[in-house]
């Protein structure tokens, strides 16, 4: 049977992850695997990464924490969604730390029958989830009062992957401003936390004490303005078979809309992964796979379910699995560097992993 495989190197994650903390100089990770761990299966990511150590986990929707939860992962878990009244109750019992980000959710934390755990976030310059400014001090003072459960403080960068990193020192700025409010007023939060990927690179003097990875660990850069100095390594291998493959003269179409032409007589394969699998479907332009250390054009549009391979003269045969990114002994293609090609981001590419692919753990 044919079909689509991203084979998920577990030895290349516990690589990162050290590697991360080294650079950390051991201050705690909370691994961010949201997204099904961006794409790569996230029961298995937070089971490697625990027995690494990680203490703390981050997702987004309270679903996907009590997916963890039932998986027998009992570390923190933080939920980065806005929180309902429903998910109190559960929260609490199954010990999950809820996000309080919106001047709304005090009241419901001050209601609950058992007040979960909750991190306060706010918002210092990305405009998203999390406290205006001029209202955080407010709330503060009633999280103060009313002797609610906060155990960590937070905000989020949007330039933290910037060349130009002026908005994120002045976020940074305000976030400092609050920490000295909450000094004054003898209020003592567990965790304080600002720094993502972007940061851990850029600015490490934003870790405090504990600091939210996702990227990094997955073995790609956040983005190509950000030095790629630390050796990670890609934990993903995206591959398609080839199902088949057909001689054509020079001048033949391929592809939807024709607008690929053999310049030449050469050998198309077709490979059985579409966009519908996680292929990202611009990357035909520019686009190459790599077949035993060589790199082969990707001939005309992306479709559906498969693609075509310009492969010339090469030794290929139906069967044969190319590498379409990841990293094996022979075979490289960043996922970073498609998606510059593309106008994308590894984000979008990684989580978008999906369809007919099977994934597969290897060490
Ligand atoms: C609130 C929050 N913190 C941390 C992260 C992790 O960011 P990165 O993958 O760049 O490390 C994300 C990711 O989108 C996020 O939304």
């Amino acid at each position: 049977m044919f079909y689509p495989k991203a084979i998920i190197n577990l030895d290349n994650l516990a690589h990162n992850y050290r590697l991360i903390k080294d650079q950390l100089n051991n201050i705690p990770i909370m691994a961010v695997v949201k997204a099904n761990a961006y794409g790569h299966g996230v029961i298995e990511i937070s089971k490697v990464l625990r027995n690494e150590g990680v203490k703390f986990f981050a997702v987004f929707t309270f679903n996907e924490a009590l997916e963890l939860r039932d998986a027998g992962i009992t570390e923190d878990i933080l939920v980065f969604c806005r929180p309902t009244k429903q998910m109190l109750d559960i929260a609490f019992e199954k010990d999950i730390t809820l996000n309080l980000c919106d001047p709304d959710d005090v009241r419901l934390f001050c209601e609950a029958n058992h007040s979960p755990k909750f991190h306060l976030k706010v918002d210092t310059g990305m405009t998203r989830l999390g406290i205006s400014f001029n209202e955080v001090y407010k709330i503060i003072e009633t999280i103060k009062n009313e002797k609610l459960n906060c155990h960590g403080i937070y905000s989020h960068y949007a330039t933290a992957d910037e060349g130009d990193l002026s908005y994120a020192e002045y976020q940074l700025d305000q976030f400092n401003e609050l920490l000295e409010f909450l000094e004054k007023i003898n209020l003592t939060v567990k965790f304080i936390h600002f720094s993502n990927s972007g940061t851990v690179i850029n600015m490490p003097h934003s870790s405090y004490n504990l600091v939210r990875v996702g990227m990094l660990l997955y073995g790609s850069f956040p983005s190509d303005e950000v030095p790629r100095d630390l050796s990670i390594k890609p934990v993903m291998e995206f591959k398609g078979p080839v199902v088949s493959l057909r001689k054509v003269k020079a001048g033949t179409k391929v592809s939807y809309g024709g607008v690929w032409e053999a310049n030449e007589d050469t050998v198309i394969g077709v490979v059985q992964t579409g966009f519908a699998d996680g292929f990202p479907r611009g990357w035909y332009m520019n686009g190459f796979i790599s077949l035993r250390g060589n790199k082969h054009p990707i001939a005309g549009r992306v479709c559906m379910d498969q693609f075509m391979v310009d492969f010339g003269d090469a030794e290929v045969e139906v069967g044969d699995e190319v590498l379409i990114f990841g990293q094996n002994e022979v075979d490289k293609i960043l996922v970073d560097d498609i998606a510059k090609d593309i106008g994308s981001t590894s984000y979008v590419i990684l989580t978008g992993i999906r369809g007919r692919t099977e994934r597969k753990y290897i060490n």
